[in-house]
């Protein structure tokens, strides 16, 4: 979580907002999830760069992100981490429209 609460603060304008959200959902009687999110209204990713956003080392703005300190590692270790725990994590962006990072976890 803090991960992807550096990314959305990092890559957002001053100012902006960062919403958190923890939503439990009930599939089946057996199968429960919750869905935690961070959603941003920063610059957003292009479609180019999606699928390789979790990729250790990735970063879609080399020179910005450098100056913002970043690795690159930050999203891969969330993906990692996610699936230790039986979980996944997803994107969603549109360049211009912020980003929101989902992490779905079984309950
Ligand atoms: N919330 C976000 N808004 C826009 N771009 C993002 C966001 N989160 C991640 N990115 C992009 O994805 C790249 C990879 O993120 P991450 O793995 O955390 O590495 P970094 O160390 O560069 O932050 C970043 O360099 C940035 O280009
Ligand atoms: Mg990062």
């Amino acid at each position: 979580m803090i991960n992807l609460l550096t990314n959305a603060v990092t890559y957002s304008p001053e100012g902006s907002t960062v919403i958190l959200r923890a939503v439990p959902q009930v599939d089946t009687i057996e199968k429960k999830t919750v869905r935690i999110s961070v959603e941003d209204q920063g610059p957003g990713i292009g479609a180019e760069h999606l699928d390789r956003i979790f990729e250790r080392f990735y970063r879609c703005d080399k020179a910005r992100s450098r100056e913002n300190g970043g690795t690159g590692l930050g999203l891969a270790i969330v993906k990692h981490i996610a699936q230790c725990h039986g979980g996944t994590v997803e994107v969603e962006s549109r360049p211009g429209q912020g980003a929101v990072f989902t992490l779905i976890l079984q309950g």
